[in-house]
């Protein structure tokens, strides 16, 4: 499988025969000004939580109906309102099974409106299984303990964590959150796109390195083979 980074917490997962997109948001971030979005199809596309920074974008991509909206009930009922119609909701700890795989909706510790105020529910992460791997994506989310429980239910291959700070976890927390999730390769996300979340890349490798673990910090359009 692919991982394609397209900046801040927005990524493809190309399973080989399906294209997985994540929290759409590229078009406002000028760090991704390079990524031609018409090059983009999903089939689905995954929402974390109704902050803008994870979703501005989600209409560029959702322009065929066959293309499936993963999120939670209240961004659901908010994307129907602009006329998007293929969703499959789920809430934290639901499952589905879908054609590449299962995913479940998992805890974020973070919160989640939109940008008109109106409420989001709760932000949530996914845990994926498929294609033999067991892929997490954290969402943003603070650090928190509950986070073992995944590690004691999936044997994580890969967890894609924040790493920015100030609105999620950082690289020391992100590590401490790799611990607790029993995994040692970690694809670092949702930093340098705002002057708060700027961060020194070889302090946050380091800070990994000394606990074993492998932190991957993309480039934008850089792939990594999952
Ligand atoms: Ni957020
Ligand atoms: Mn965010």
């Amino acid at each position: 499988m692919k991982f394609e980074y397209f900046g801040h917490a927005c990524f493809m997962i190309d399973t080989g025969n399906e294209k997985l997109l994540f929290d759409p948001f590229i078009r406002q971030n000028p760090l991704a000004a390079d990524v031609s979005i018409e090059n983009i199809h999903a089939d689905y596309v995954f929402i974390s939580h109704a902050h803008a920074d994870h979703l501005a974008d989600i209409e560029l991509f959702t322009k065929t109906s066959s293309t499936q909206v993963i999120c939670n009930f209240e961004i659901m009922n908010w994307l129907q309102k602009k006329g998007l119609s293929n969703f499959a909701p789920l809430n934290i700890g639901g499952q589905r099974q879908f054609k590449f795989g299962k995913v479940r909706m998992t805890q974020a510790i973070h919160s989640s409106s939109f940008s008109d105020g109106t409420y989001g529910g709760t932000a949530a992460g996914f845990l994926i299984e498929f294609n033999n791997k067991v892929i997490y994506y954290a969402g943003d989310t603070a650090l928190f303990s509950d986070l073992k429980l995944n590690s004691e239910m999936y044997a994580i291959d890969w967890a894609l964590l924040p790493i920015g700070g100030v609105f999620t976890m950082d690289a020391f927390d992100a590590c401490k959150a790799a611990q607790l999730l029993k995994c040692n390769q970690i694809i670092g996300l949702h930093f340098d796109t705002f002057e708060a979340i700027k961060i020194n890349k070889t302090n946050a490798i380091q800070v990994f390195n000394e606990q074993q673990i492998q932190l991957h910090i993309p480039t934008i359009q850089q792939t990594i083979i999952l």
